[in-house]
């Protein structure tokens, strides 16, 4: 059936033609060559969609993935300059009454557009590096201080980023020698048939006290049951509104977890139950959003994802807007922190990111004195 949501990528795709490639100076033939390529670009979109055979855009071979990813995003970032672009010709035409450089404008908007676009796909597919976070737990016992959780979220697994990108995602990992490994979610795009054998290396994470995780709203978009089964084979154990505690010596460390709203059994005030003293707890909850919520139980931080930073300047504020204002980093929230990670990978959806590098999370836990 017709879906008319579709016609809006189409409206862009003919707006970025009369607004960027009509006023450049090419012959028509590279003119039609170039609308021709910016409509490629949108099979991205229609192909999001379940055809009659059951093709799905997630199962196209990760080269041409690629190559409509490039141009797509090519199509967002210059949609973001063009509107800039034709504001100011509006602005110098109709407030200032004078001409505007339509040509040198659009000949502008081109070359950011395509190099933003390069370095910006490139960031977003590029295997992510480690960023170290000291933080200062209260109550935290003599034998935890030092104690390293490697943070891993949002791999968004696909055939954009396959089991290749995730080996050597596990191998970085495990060279940390971490502690703990903690997964809040959004682990993949697709059916277990078809993308179990791309998480499969998850199997050789290794850490002293296990790999633990929780669901993302992504993992409820595909075959949510099958995953509920897989990941475990993965060696990940999911905590539904559990915790487990981890012992060293006299102290305890108690590592809780909530599933994504998406599920609606998102339960904080369950997964906190009868957590003995003052041992500090920490939450992963995939989204930050609920955070001033799980400030209200006994949390000393909550580790969060679903955001990707935001993925570049103009969308981290819409992003901010649809999560509190919780997008990436560090936040007080009462007595709680919070940590949002920028991600460790990148959606296919809109798999670009400007001056917003994913990064696997190391986090060293420091005693408060
Ligand atoms: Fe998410």
């Amino acid at each position: 059936m017709f879906n008319p949501f579709l016609l809006l990528p189409l409206m862009v795709c003919a707006y970025e033609v009369l607004s960027m490639i009509l006023p450049l100076r090419m012959s028509l033939p590279a003119k039609i060559l170039a609308s021709l390529i910016l409509i490629a670009g949108l099979t991205r979109i229609f192909l999001l969609h379940r055809t009659p055979s059951g093709f799905e855009m997630y199962e196209l071979p990760h080269a041409l993935m690629v190559v409509v990813t490039v141009i797509f995003n090519f199509i967002i970032v210059t949609l973001f300059l063009l509107l800039m672009k034709d504001f100011c010709q509006l602005f110098c035409r109709l407030i200032l009454r004078k001409p505007f450089p339509n040509y040198h404008a659009s000949l502008f908007v081109f070359s950011i557009a395509l190099c933003a676009t390069l370095y910006g796909t490139y960031e977003g597919l590029r295997l992510p590096d480690v960023k170290t976070h000291e933080v200062a737990i209260k109550n935290l016992g003599r034998e935890f201080d030092g104690f390293k959780i490697a943070m891993i979220v949002d791999i968004h697994a696909d055939s954009l980023t396959d089991r290749e990108f995730v080996e050597s995602l596990v191998e970085r990992t495990n060279a940390l020698e971490p502690d703990l490994i903690l997964m809040p979610g959004d682990f993949v795009d697709g059916t277990v048939a078809a993308r179990s054998s791309d998480l499969r290396p998850l199997k050789d994470l290794h850490s002293k006290y296990g790999v633990y995780g929780t669901t993302g709203n992504h993992e409820y978009y595909y075959d949510f049951y099958g995953w509920q089964k897989e990941l475990p084979r993965l060696g990940i154990t999911m905590l539904n509104n559990e915790h487990i505690i981890i012992t060293s010596g006299d102290s305890q460390l108690i590592i809780a977890g909530v599933p994504d709203q998406t599920g609606n059994d998102h339960d904080t005030a369950l997964a906190v139950k009868d957590i003995p003293g003052n041992s500090p707890v920490i939450l992963m909850d995939h989204r930050p959003s609920e955070a001033p919520e799980n400030s209200q139980h006994k949390i000393d931080l909550q580790l969060s994802g679903h955001t990707h930073g935001g993925q570049m300047p103009i969308l981290y504020w819409i992003v901010r807007k649809f999560n509190r204002g919780f997008v990436r980093g560090w936040y007080d929230v009462n007595d709680m922190k919070l940590f949002v990670s920028p991600g460790t990978s990148q959606w296919n959806g809109f798999a670009l990111r400007l001056f917003d590098p994913a990064e696997i999370s190391l986090l060293v836990l420091k005693a408060k004195p």
